[in-house]
């Protein structure tokens, strides 16, 4: 009889083979008529393989929109707009920008999930998880921003959260994250919870509680680098906005001021 040839792919969550592409099982002409659905809804297909309910999906889209873009000044659009005006194309401009994101900006969001969740579920209090932290000088992922603080509180942050409030079942990851803010933000007052802790700890509440996951299924997500990837999905739109905004705007080659520059060099 006839032997199959060994596949060299395995693919659980598209299919492009009939008259037009499924998404999970589910037509695109499907997913683009049916107003639940949405990008969020396109998201928790390829990326969860489920039709989530629409408080989830609704919360995907809240993320995208809220990191979508944070202006020219942070890493990653600095990085894409310096590689637009060396007159790099689209691709590689992006690429730059997407470098950046990281440990310590855009690309916290898995091990704040990871920590946050490893204290809960180990029954440490906020004061023992800071302690230990500081005892093992650890930074503690999803703390701290550049210039948001006390003083100055992030937009981004309060719609996530009163959403996650508003929304999900329960919330005990955010309640602990914010325990731990009230800490932190003793000892500095930009040592809050950053929109990558934020989005994490709702996230990981969402993922344990929206009853379409087991718990060990969540955590599987999370240290797979879901978190990390919505950050990056979302950020390319903003990076992509900032090439052709320095297309547009005709850009010369950027040289960085030497006056901006401390040079240790002389003596
Ligand atoms: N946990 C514990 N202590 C911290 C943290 C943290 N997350 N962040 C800063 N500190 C402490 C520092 O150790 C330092 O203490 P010291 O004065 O006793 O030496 C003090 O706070 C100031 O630290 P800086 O490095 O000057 O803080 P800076 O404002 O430069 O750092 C940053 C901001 C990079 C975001 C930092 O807080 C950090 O690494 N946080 C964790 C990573 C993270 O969540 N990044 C995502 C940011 S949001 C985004 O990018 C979209
Ligand atoms: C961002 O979303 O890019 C940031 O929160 C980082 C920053 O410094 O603003």
């Amino acid at each position: 009889g006839l032997v199959r040839k060994p596949a060299n792919f395995v693919c659980s969550i598209s299919d492009d083979r009939g008259a037009e592409p499924t998404y999970a099982g589910v037509p695109i002409s499907e997913i683009a008529k049916d107003e639940e659905l949405g990008i969020g809804g396109a998201i928790s297909l390829l990326w969860f393989r489920k039709r989530l309910p629409r408080y989830v999906s609704k919360f995907i889209e809240l993320c995208v929109v809220a990191t979508a873009d944070h202006g020219p000044c942070v890493s990653g659009a600095h990085n894409t707009i310096v590689a637009a005006r060396a007159g790099k194309d689209l691709v590689s401009s992006l690429i730059s920008g997407l470098a950046t994101i990281g440990p310590r900006f855009g690309g916290a969001l898995d091990d704040a999930a990871r920590m946050f969740a490893a204290a809960l579920d180990g029954n440490l209090t906020a004061a023992a998880f800071v302690e230990k932290c500081k005892q093992d000088k650890t930074v503690i992922m999803g703390i701290g921003h550049r210039v948001k603080s006390l003083d100055n509180p992030d937009a981004r942050v309060v719609l996530i959260k009163e959403y996650a409030k508003a929304h999900f079942p329960a919330t005990p990851l955010l309640d602990f994250a914010l325990a731990v803010e009230q800490i932190t933000t003793r000892k500095k007052a930009n040592l809050i919870l950053n929109v990558d802790g934020c989005i994490a700890v709702c996230f990981v509440d969402l993922l344990r509680g929206c009853g379409a996951f087991t718990r060990s299924e969540a955590d599987e997500l999370v240290s797979n680098g879901v978190l990390n990837g919505l950050f990056v999905s979302s950020r390319t739109i903003g990076l992509v906005g900032h090439f052709l905004d320095q297309r547009r705007l005709k850009q010369p080659l950027y040289r960085h001021p030497y006056d901006d520059v401390t040079y240790l060099t002389d003596g």
